[in-house]
């Protein structure tokens, strides 16, 4: 039945994690973690099971140093951002632009993993086809939004093996674009998260959290 104690691990993970400002240089996460962690990241739930997202997973200096002048100001006391100092950075991105060869894509796949046929598939396809069709608001923002599920479930992946990470959304998508060569893939990027293991000297890991009440948040009806 439902587990207690799973849950109060995950809310003891949740108060042990903060955004992480500046990280241990000589500290770096091994393959292996780094592949269960891209694994919890490809079970993130999609609408509809889309997926329309990918994952950079950047790990040269160089490149780092480029993306960092793409960001916002360093944070204070720092001399290093903390893409920098990090084990690994990930770039969170979609397609530049939604086409409904995505959707095509989306069925062939779902044909080839559950091994029907892609007319055993027509009525499926022909729902997403008419949902992509007659969306009223921009298939760009809702794909955005859909790698930030994906971000928040790294988030949490990360806090439940105690490896510290920051996400970050206040950087130019155009020089990330720029800097990773992603129009070569049509993709965008949307959002970034440094990880690896927190510095003894940032300030950051000591600060209170600041979150209001459940009772302040939630509303019963
Ligand atoms: C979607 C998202 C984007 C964020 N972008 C940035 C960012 O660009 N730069 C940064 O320093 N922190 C960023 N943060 C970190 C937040 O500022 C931080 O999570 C928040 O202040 C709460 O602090 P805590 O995570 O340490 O509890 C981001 C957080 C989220 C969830």
């Amino acid at each position: 039945m439902f587990s207690l104690p799973a849950l109060f691990n995950h809310l003891d993970a949740m108060q042990w994690r903060y955004a992480t400002k500046s990280y241990d240089t000589t500290k770096k996460i091994d393959k292996e973690i780094l592949y269960a962690l891209l694994e919890i990241l490809r079970l993130t739930p999609t609408t509809m099971g889309l997926q329309l997202w990918r994952f950079v997973v950047v790990t040269d200096p160089e490149l780092r140093k480029q993306l960092v002048t793409h960001c916002s100001r360093l944070h204070v006391g720092h001399k290093e951002h903390h893409i920098e100092s990090a084990s690994h950075l990930l770039v969170f991105c979609r397609p530049s632009k939604f086409e409904p060869a995505l959707i095509d894509q989306h069925i062939e796949h779902v044909a080839y993993v559950r091994n029907q046929s892609i007319s055993d598939l027509h009525a499926y396809s022909q729902n997403l086809h008419h949902w992509a069709e007659t969306f009223t608001d921009s298939l760009e923002t809702w794909m955005d939004n859909q790698t930030f599920i994906a971000l928040g479930s790294f988030i949490a992946a990360c806090a439940a093996a105690r490896i510290d990470s920051c996400p970050i959304e206040n950087f130019s998508k155009a020089g990330f674009d720029e800097v990773l060569n992603l129009g070569e893939k049509h993709l965008h990027s949307v959002a970034a998260c440094s990880l690896g293991v927190r510095s003894p000297l940032d300030k950051y890991a000591n600060e209170k959290k600041v979150r209001y009440p459940v009772d302040d948040l939630v509303i019963y009806k």
